[in-house]
């Protein structure tokens, strides 16, 4: 019945792209749930409350706790309904327990990003491809091989491989990520970053990448990411005229781009978000006939105060802020955290706190245990209309 009402491609933007080769567990899961209002909180996982409207959750996943930690594991499992790789498609992240996806310029290694594809393959969940086309996280070959020459059949190899891989598995994949500068102020006029693929390509290399990707996945929803959309600052309103005109362009020119990602990498301790500005945002991307996805949202809690609970008061009103503003508009079709627990986050890392403390940005804490901010996630899901 479902198959007959929806296309391959429709099941895999719900999700639900799964059921057809992995089993029924997504739709089972969901047909149980009438209706969001009779919940209970907590009764099922993020996913459920999610799914229960359309609309799809996941997170960002790492191969090496995946696979050393059971019971992550078991909790990313009952509260994902889509996983995306935080390093293992990466061109290179260096980890000891995780190589690089491109070792060197005639060789992938897909050890990682195989072992999350079977991990997603039996949980029957989809998985979310980051990413293909990006100026970070490239092999130090790559500075010392490319040229104007080779620079476009390096980008187009490394596409049809790595995606052609993975075909039919993938919900959906960030093919260009943060193609806008960092302050498009400045610079050039199209607010285009600088970055190996602008200058030996050309500015056309957003769309070949996107039609490259097309032609060798064409069952995924093709997705132009970026960061610094969230807030009421000039930096920000830069940055979202900058990428509404890049997907204009790429529209006009008949780019197979579906969606937009915002990363959302929120902070807590910021003022400056304005939700009709973001909904305003919102509708011009949904005008342009794209969907909407929130792809890496965080909470980032390192100005916040030491108490425990103002601390996680204040990141689950953040959550339940920006989840409804967002929610609001129609075109919004996915939620990923950048992580699902406390216990492994990027921030831990990258933005620890000054008092020592470790930070909580996530919907999980270090404990595995449910926080506001999942209360706060789960209500935004049960009340949101459905799509
Ligand atoms: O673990 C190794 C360590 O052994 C080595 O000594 C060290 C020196 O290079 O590197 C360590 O690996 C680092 C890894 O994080 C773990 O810390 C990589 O270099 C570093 O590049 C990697 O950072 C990741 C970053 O993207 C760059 O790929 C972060 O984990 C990841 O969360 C972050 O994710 C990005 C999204 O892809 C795009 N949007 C922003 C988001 C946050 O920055």
């Amino acid at each position: 019945m479902v198959e007959g009402k929806f296309s391959r491609r429709s099941l895999l933007w719900l999700g639900m792209g799964a059921l057809g080769t992995f089993g029924a567990c997504q739709l089972g899961r969901s047909q149980e749930v009438s209706s969001p209002l009779t919940m209970q909180l907590g009764e099922h996982g993020l996913k459920t409350y999610a799914q229960a409207q359309g609309v799809l959750y996941g997170s960002a996943v790492r191969f090496k706790d995946l696979k050393a930690d059971p019971e992550y594991a078991a909790r990313v499992a009952q509260e994902c309904g889509v996983l995306v790789p935080e390093w293992t498609l990466k061109w290179h992240v260096s980890h000891p327990e995780s190589p690089p996806l491109r070792p060197a310029p005639d060789q992938f290694d897909f050890t990682g990003a195989d072992w999350i594809a079977n991990f997603a393959r039996t949980h029957g969940l989809p998985l979310r491809g980051h990413t293909l086309v990006w100026y970070n996280s490239l092999p130090p070959w790559l500075a010392e091989t490319i040229n104007a020459e080779n620079a476009e059949a390096i980008m187009v190899n490394h596409i049809q491989t790595v995606a052609g891989r993975y075909a039919g598995q993938m919900h959906s994949w960030d093919v260009v990520n943060e193609a806008i500068a960092h302050d498009p102020t400045r610079g050039r006029s199209d607010g285009l970053r600088e970055t190996p693929w602008l200058e030996f390509i050309g500015p056309d290399y957003v769309e070949r990448a996107f039609e490259v990707a097309a032609q060798t996945d064409p069952d995924a929803l093709l997705v132009y990411n970026d960061y610094g959309l969230d807030y009421d600052t000039r930096e920000n309103d830069a940055k979202r005229t900058a990428v509404l005109k890049l997907l204009e362009r790429l529209k006009n020119k008949g780019a197979p781009v579906h969606a937009l990602g915002t990363q959302a990498h929120l902070w807590g301790d910021r003022d400056q978000f304005n939700a009709r500005k973001l909904q305003t945002f919102f509708r011009n991307v949904a005008d342009l006939g794209l969907k909407i996805m929130i792809t890496e949202m965080d909470v980032n809690d390192k100005n916040l105060p030491s108490d425990i609970g103002k601390r996680d008061q204040q990141v689950a009103h953040v959550y339940q802020e920006y989840l409804t503003t967002a929610l609001a508009e129609p075109a919004v079709i996915a939620v990923i955290t950048w992580a699902l627990s406390d216990r492994y986050t990027w921030l831990s890392e990258f933005h620890p706190r000054a008092d020592g403390l470790p930070v909580r940005p996530m919907p999980l804490d270090n404990n595995l245990e449910r926080k506001p901010a999942w209360e706060s996630m789960a209500q935004a899901f049960a009340s949101a209309t459905s799509r």
